[in-house]
């Protein structure tokens, strides 16, 4: 399992304007606690839409890059600017699009 994360971090650090490990725990954090206050731990969904791959496959980086940086005005979705660059940004939507969150699928 360990190995399995750490294989995916080694992969996928390779490319530039990655975040350093220690800022990927801050937003790997913030993705769990801030995001997933609204979105749902398992990002399902609650409050806010699901964000899950299957749930995002069909939206552009760009798009999905201006609603977490820019918020969704009139709803609940805050702007993330102040918090997470666009280079973070980036790099959160990869997360999401990459990852299931370890959840109970199953039985459920
Ligand atoms: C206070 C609640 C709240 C928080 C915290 C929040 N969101 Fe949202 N988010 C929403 C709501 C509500 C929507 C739906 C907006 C709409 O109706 O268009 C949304 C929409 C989105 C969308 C668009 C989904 C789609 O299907 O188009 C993305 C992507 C997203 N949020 C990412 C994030 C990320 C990443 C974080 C953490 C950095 C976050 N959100 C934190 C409430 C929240």
């Amino acid at each position: 399992m360990w190995r399995c994360l750490l294989l995916l971090c080694f992969a996928t650090s390779a490319a530039a304007g990655k975040p350093d490990p220690q800022r990927q725990r801050e937003l790997r954090s913030l993705l769990k606690n801030d995001c997933g206050a609204c979105h749902g731990l398992t990002r399902k969904g609650g409050l806010g839409p699901p964000l899950l791959p299957e749930a995002l496959a069909g939206k552009s980086d760009a798009e999905l890059l201006r609603t977490i940086q820019e918020g969704r005005p009139g709803t609940a979705m805050p702007p993330w600017k102040p918090f997470v660059d666009a280079d973070e940004t980036l790099w959160l939507i990869e997360e999401l699009l990459r990852k299931q969150p370890v959840s109970m699928e199953h039985g459920g």
